[in-house]
């Protein structure tokens, strides 16, 4: 609790992005971080589009203000499921632990979290974490990422040398 990181939130989906359906994980999503203490700076909907997505990841990764970027949907098998492409991408070095822990910690649920193909990495001085798309699955894989997420992005902003004195 208390950390002041910024976050940028992109809900990924084409039915989301044309009005055809409300994005309700975007707002729940903002919801649960806002209540850890982030504080939610860019909320966007962007269609299932590769280069959309990339080019949104870039921008608030070009924005240094921005320590976390999350995104919700499109980690799945469906045809027009991209997201973890678009990120993978534009990241330049990726976090596997994170989706590792994400996928374990979700099977206790579901064993169709081994059905996300979500990625997380890191652009500049931002982490990027693709979250799945149902309001269900994120609040299950936020409860097993807050406790930890804090540490790393102290590491990446330079505020924690390294784990070697604890
Ligand atoms: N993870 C958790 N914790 N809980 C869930 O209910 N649903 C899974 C998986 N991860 C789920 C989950 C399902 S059914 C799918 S298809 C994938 O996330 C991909 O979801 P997405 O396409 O919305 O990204």
């Amino acid at each position: 609790m208390g950390n002041k990181y910024n976050v940028g939130i992109i809900t990924i989906s084409d039915r989301s992005s044309s009005g055809e359906r409300e994005d309700l994980a975007g707002p729940l999503l903002r919801d649960l971080v806002e209540e850890d203490g982030y504080k939610v700076v860019n909320e966007s909907i962007v269609p299932d589009e590769k280069d959309l997505i990339m080019e949104k990841l870039i921008e608030l990764s070009n924005d240094d203000s921005i320590a976390l970027i999350l995104t919700t949907g499109g980690t799945g098998f469906s045809p027009r499921d991209i997201t973890p492409e678009a990120t993978i991408e534009v990241c330049e070095r990726l976090t596997p632990g994170i989706p590792e822990v994400m996928r374990a910690h979700s099977s206790k649920y579901t064993n169709r979290a081994y059905l996300s193909r979500s990625q997380a990495g890191i652009r500049k001085r931002s982490l990027i974490i693709n979250l799945p798309g149902s309001p269900k699955a994120l609040k299950e894989n936020l409860e097993v990422l807050l406790p930890f997420l804090d540490h790393g992005l102290q590491m990446l902003r330079g505020k924690s040398a390294d784990c070697a004195n604890e």
